[in-house]
């Protein structure tokens, strides 16, 4: 006997007259959802709601899926769901919760809405989902937005040309190359913000993309409109998450101004990415994770921030050869200035260098505070000549040789002819300070960043040295000395 296939119809009611009026509405209501061409969406049911995870029952949705949960209002939260455990799923709300009663409606949606990428958005701030937030009104235009190109690593194109950001102690002392991804550490208050609308306004990059993730909200305003300025503006895409928003907008925002680089770097453009700050992106992750359940590891980081860090930084960096490049800032706070910070810690390992800002230099009225003798960029031997590396390498053994001996030399206690190097430190030290002093209003250019080293370390015959003001204090503090004894 063979088996009668199953007929995919939909059942046809007739006969009505001998069917019972409620069967006969539900089988009427089943005709008609059965002759849809898309089957029925399955909503499900908030449950619980613990700290800011929802647990919902009745879906059945792989991890990153957008839904939808209705407010006692008649508004909607979207959420992502962000976890599950048998049947109960975990979602995140990407916007502040309020409204949501026990038992209310989850509808899933069907994809995520991606934001058109192109060059409508220079000039604009959005946030993390692309809204814009300047009021200039809607994003019209650009491109739909496509998942970025993967890069093989070894189709990458090396990096080889130097980048100029318009910082002089950067473009000289710490070249940055095109495409490298670079850390810049700092506790607070110590000139992160005012550095970074440097690079904005100088740099040479044909788009700069500006992260602003987990800051003060009123930080915001204040760096497009007095750090960045109209010029600073119109050749950045602002992408803002303030610390108020939830964790999982903070998230959204960081990864969609690494989106938006990757966008123009696919263009064949140079990108600069500025992203204030990595610590703040790790710190959503981890009440995220926290939230759902995953224990804490190192200083109640859960292990998956660690993996997410690696992943946001990879996506930064040089397209296959002849694409464009991104070349990107990440700021991390060092909580009490401990440069031992576990994300301090991971950050250093996966960037390709990093500059630390120090608040003793802040503190004596140098800004940048950029410590020279602390930061590092490990591409800069490859994309200089040899005769500016040695340069930038003396000028960074001079300024530690008189930071060392700072105490001794300014109470006079230093005896010159003690040791040739802190001798020539102490000469060279006003012009090694005034290179790196930079105004905020003005920049610096690579080249003549460049041209300047070679004025600092002149021979020493230079009547600038000999008459630098520490050069005469340190005269005087030695002839005194010596008619005492
Ligand atoms: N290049 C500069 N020239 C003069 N002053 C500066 C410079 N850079 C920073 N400052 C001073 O330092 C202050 C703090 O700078 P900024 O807001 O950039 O610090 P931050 O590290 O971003 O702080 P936070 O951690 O609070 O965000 C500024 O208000 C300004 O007074
Ligand atoms: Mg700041």
């Amino acid at each position: 006997m063979t088996a009668k296939p199953l007929s995919s119809a939909a059942p046809h009611v007739s006969h009505t007259s001998e069917i019972p009026p409620s069967i006969l509405d539900r089988l009427q209501r089943y005709q008609s959802y059965a002759s849809l061409e898309s089957p029925p969406t399955v909503q499900g049911r908030v449950t619980r709601m613990v700290g800011l995870t929802l647990e919902a029952v009745g879906l059945n949705l792989a991890i990153g899926r957008q839904c939808q949960v209705c407010t006692e209002k008649g508004d909607t939260i979207d959420a992502e769901v962000v976890g599950f455990n048998g049947d109960q799923t975990f979602l995140m709300p990407v916007q502040k919760i309020e409204g949501i009663a026990p038992g209310a409606r989850v509808i899933p949606l069907e994809s995520s809405q991606m934001m058109s990428m192109g060059d409508h958005l220079r000039g604009r701030i959005v946030n993390g989902l692309g809204q814009p937030l300047d009021g200039k009104g809607d994003l019209l235009g650009g491109d739909e937005s496509q998942a970025p190109k993967t890069i093989n690593p070894l189709s990458r194109h090396p990096i080889d040309t130097p980048m100029d950001v318009g910082v002089r102690a950067i473009n000289g002392l710490l070249t940055v190359g095109q495409g490298q991804r670079i850390g810049l550490f700092a506790g607070s208050g110590v000139g992160k913000s005012v550095l970074l609308g440097m690079m904005t306004k100088f740099t040479r990059a044909d788009i700069v993309v500006v992260g602003l993730i987990g800051e003060r909200g009123r930080e915001v305003k204040e760096f497009v409109d007095h750090i960045l300025g109209p010029d600073g503006m119109a050749r950045a895409v602002v992408v803002a998450s303030p610390a108020d928003d939830a964790p999982l907008m903070r998230l959204r925002a960081a990864e969609l101004c690494t989106r938006i680089a990757e966008y123009f770097r696919d263009q064949g453009k140079q990108c600069l990415l500025l992203m204030d700050s990595l610590t703040r992106y790790a710190q959503a992750q981890r009440e995220i994770s926290l939230a759902i359940g995953e224990p804490p590891a190192t200083k109640g980081y859960p292990p998956s921030v660690f993996s997410k860090i690696p992943a946001l930084v990879e996506r930064a960096g040089n397209a296959d050869k002849g694409g464009g490049s991104v070349t990107a800032f990440y700021t991390v706070l060092t909580e009490g200035d401990d440069l031992q910070d576990p994300i301090a810690d991971s950050a250093r390992a996966i960037l390709d260098g990093h500059i630390v800002l120090s608040r003793q230099l802040a503190q004596e009225g140098i800004y940048p505070a950029i410590d020279v003798s602390a930061s590092i960029s490990r591409v800069m031997p490859a994309i200089v000549p040899e005769d500016h590396l040695q340069k930038a390498q003396k000028c960074k053994a001079l300024l530690s040789r008189y930071r060392d001996n700072k105490d001794l030399i300014t109470i006079g206690a230093y005896q010159a002819g003690s040791d040739p190097q802190v001798d020539e430190a102490v000469e060279r030290f006003p012009l090694l300070n005034e290179y790196i002093c930079q105004s905020m209003k003005k920049g610096a250019p690579l080249i003549e960043s460049m041209q300047m080293l070679n004025q600092i370390l002149a021979p020493k015959h230079n009547p600038n040295i000999k008459n630098s003001p520490l050069a005469q204090q340190h005269k005087q503090a030695a002839a005194q000395q010596a008619q005492g004894t």
